[in-house]
């Protein structure tokens, strides 16, 4: 039988795993900022949904999506090496995006490290729009791609 990934929220139990493969996955080469204290924190935090999908006790996805006055913000998502292209990354996306249209936030902006082409190109997949480079954004070393994705357009509103 195939059994479809269940996306849940995160709780303390998770933290280090998240931690770890922010460490490895997303901030290699620049020293760890998400640590578990941090991702505790997120989870922690009202404004803030910290999804993982696990497999047993592992995380093998995660995202974390902040939500402002005006707009989501992604601000990490990452799946196990041995779990990619399987549909998880876009199904976590799709799950944190619509908790942005039920916060009735419009757009969702993030940034992705320039050097990380697959990365963009997954985004660019998932409907994401180019909206400009920030040079030095990552500890003044890399430079990020900020893409942006509009979710819904209120009505009357110009497209
Ligand atoms: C980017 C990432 C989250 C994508 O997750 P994933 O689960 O592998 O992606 P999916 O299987 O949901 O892919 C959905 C679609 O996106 C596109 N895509 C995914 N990975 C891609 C890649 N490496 N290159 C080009 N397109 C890609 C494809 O069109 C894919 O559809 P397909 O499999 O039918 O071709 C994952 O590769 C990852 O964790 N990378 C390391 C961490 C990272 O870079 N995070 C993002 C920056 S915060």
């Amino acid at each position: 039988m195939i059994s479809l990934p269940h996306i849940s929220l995160a709780t303390a139990a998770h933290a280090r795993g998240i931690a770890e493969m922010s460490r490895e996955y997303i901030e290699y080469g620049l020293g760890w900022s998400w640590t578990h204290a941090r991702v505790l924190k997120a989870i922690q935090d009202d404004a803030t949904n910290v999804a993982v999908i696990h497999e047993r006790t592992a995380v093998v996805a995660f995202g974390i999506m902040r939500y402002g006055e005006e707009r989501a913000h992604l601000v990490l998502l990452g799946v196990a090496a041995g779990h990619r292209k399987r549909g998880l990354g876009a199904l976590l996306l799709a799950w944190l995006e619509k908790s942005a249209v039920t916060a009735g936030l419009e757009r969702v902006q993030l940034e992705a490290r320039a050097d990380n082409p697959d990365a963009i190109a997954f985004y660019v997949e998932q409907g994401y729009g180019r909206a400009g480079t920030v040079p030095g954004y990552y500890r003044g070393a890399v430079d990020a791609v900020r893409l942006e994705k509009r979710l819904w357009v209120p009505a009357g509103a110009a497209p």
